[in-house]
């Protein structure tokens, strides 16, 4: 009997049953799931977000990370109750469905196109700055007006972005999986080059590279700026650890491994994020660079792009304007080895992270597909590559246009829009169905879910209203095209509109995840 809003609700037995059937080993252990999401998590935020964030909060920057952190913490809570209770693909939109009926359902899908093909987008024009810089330290330069976008003085289209974009793409298309070692590894990469730039900072750290503290205060002058504006762009920096929510089916004790895993690799990263940052910011200093009127510039902009070209043909280039924020610190304070050393390491890394966002892309427009609310013909399954090939080459080629043309910040802070989105709902979602499903088993219980879910929901509304203003029409626009697409097709075309409750013998009848798959463990 769960909370009804729009008459259309698939049930949670139907949904539990499809688990069961899949009687996946339960093999996970607390390390591996934190591997997991420090894996999925450690991304462009940090490698390459962090001159945005000081563009925005200045110094203060740091307290945007612990602001973006705990608001993540209190949602990873919620994720984990209903990981752990409805331990099947699909995340929030499947527990929404669940919960909240169809419509707001298939907007929660809709909402995670935002956040996963988005993201995807905004991690390869991270891995291209890394890319473009480090060809340039080794004396190839490529022209401008193939590096970055029409958006920026000189720029046409980020060819590097593109084909990173596309060449991940292709590997899923043919069904190339990460398996759990070579995430192991990557971590191992990305958390030894991070490590390496906390030890070669902190001790050159300069108090007055802190000064002022708060160019822009908490607000900014305008929406998007000042040290929360920073923290919803830099909740980007967090994205993805929902992925350990995902495995939960597949892990050992669940109520005890799944919050550790979640909470643990968030902890791990907001660790690391305030420790780079202070490193960054206390080495080469992090004050905004503002215009003639003493207005601080939104960073993407096209005079933002204008000045960082004026301050570096002067001979000036300030963090706020790199494109491979850490790389940049570590050869401005003089360690050009270690700055190439970790532009190889996001060299190496990046991709794996696009891999897992479009990879979570294909696999929500897969299970929606199967709910009749897209058409099947898009989650049909290659005979021989074993992947839903057509509607992972149609996300592909999206992801791809996005990525040559747009700035990283704007891609960044559209997916947050979504996220955040999906993030309220799965917090609603627990409580509803605290009220009206109270004595289902529910292996993990949020602590004090009165006071952790609506912390939640209100972080996520709070984050939300700071995004800059473009990124934030962006979730109406996209939900009303949603709204039509679902009337015009799905409402019509739905199983459970039709009557029809599947139980599925596998959860996904193809697709390997490139996120570690079970049997490699
Ligand atoms: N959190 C991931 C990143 O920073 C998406 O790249």
């Amino acid at each position: 009997m769960a909370f009804n809003l729009f008459g259309r609700i698939k049930p949670l037995d139907a949904i539990l049953a499809t688990a069961e059937k899949k009687a996946l080993t339960r093999t996970l252990g607390p390390i591996q799931l934190t591997l997991l999401g420090v894996g999925a998590v450690i991304g462009t935020g940090i490698f390459v977000l962090t001159s945005e964030a000081a563009q925005k909060a200045g110094p203060g920057m740091m307290w945007s990370f612990v602001i973006a952190g705990l608001v993540c913490a209190v949602a990873a809570l919620c994720y984990s109750e209903l990981a752990s209770m409805v331990p099947v693909s699909g995340s929030a939109y499947t527990y929404t469905y669940a919960v909240m009926g169809e419509l707001l359902a298939w907007m929660v899908g809709w909402a995670l196109i935002l956040e996963y093909a988005v993201a995807a987008s905004a991690v390869s024009v991270g891995w291209s700055g890394y890319f473009v810089g480090l060809l340039a330290n080794a004396g190839i330069e490529l022209p401008r007006a193939l590096t970055i976008g029409s958006y920026a003085p000189g720029g046409l289209i980020n060819l590097p972005a593109l084909i990173i974009a596309l060449l991940v793409t292709f590997l899923l298309m043919i069904g190339t999986s990460e398996s759990a070692k070579v995430n192991a590894v990557l971590v191992a990469i990305k958390v030894t080059a991070l490590t390496i730039f906390i030890v070669l900072t902190l001790p050159m750290m300069q108090g007055q590279n802190f000064d002022p503290f708060l160019p822009n205060g908490w607000f900014g002058e305008s929406r998007g700026f000042g040290a929360v504006g920073a923290a919803a762009s830099i909740f980007f920096a967090y994205v993805g650890f929902d992925a350990v929510s995902t495995a939960a089916e597949e892990t050992k004790n669940p109520q005890r491994n799944v919050p550790i895993g979640l909470i643990g690799s968030l902890a791990i990263c907001t660790v690391f994020y305030l420790l780079v940052a202070a490193g960054a910011i206390g080495t080469v200093g992090a004050q905004p660079i503002v215009d003639a009127a003493g207005s601080t510039l939104a960073p993407g902009s096209t005079e933002f792009a204008a000045q960082c070209q004026a301050l570096l043909s002067a001979g000036r280039e300030p963090l706020v304007c790199s494109h491979e924020a850490l790389a940049f610190v570590l050869r401005t304070i003089g360690h050009p080895v270690f700055g190439n050393m970790i532009g190889i390491a996001a060299f190496l890394a990046l991709p794996s992270v696009i891999l897992i966002m479009l990879f979570g892309q294909t696999r929500i427009f897969f299970v929606m597909a199967r709910d009749g609310l897209l058409p099947e013909k898009l989650a049909s399954i290659h005979p021989k590559w074993k992947t839903p090939h057509i509607v992972t080459a149609i996300t592909g080629v999206a992801v791809s246009v996005f990525a040559a043309f747009l700035p990283v910040g704007q891609l960044a802070d559209i997916s947050n829009s979504g996220t955040l989105f999906a993030f309220l709902m799965v917090a609603l979602a627990v409580l509803i169905l605290r009220r009206t499903d109270p004595g289902r088993h529910r292996p993990f219980r949020t602590p004090l879910v009165w006071i952790v879910a609506p912390l939640a929901i209100a972080g996520c509304l709070g984050l939300f209203y700071n995004l800059p203003f473009e990124a934030k029409m962006v979730l109406p626009i996209w939900g009303g095209i949603g709204l039509l697409l679902y009337f015009a097709y799905g409402y019509r075309k739905s199983h459970v509109g039709r009557g029809h409750i599947e139980v599925h013998e596998r959860d996904i009848d193809a697709p390997q995840q490139p996120v570690p798959p079970i049997s490699d463990r």
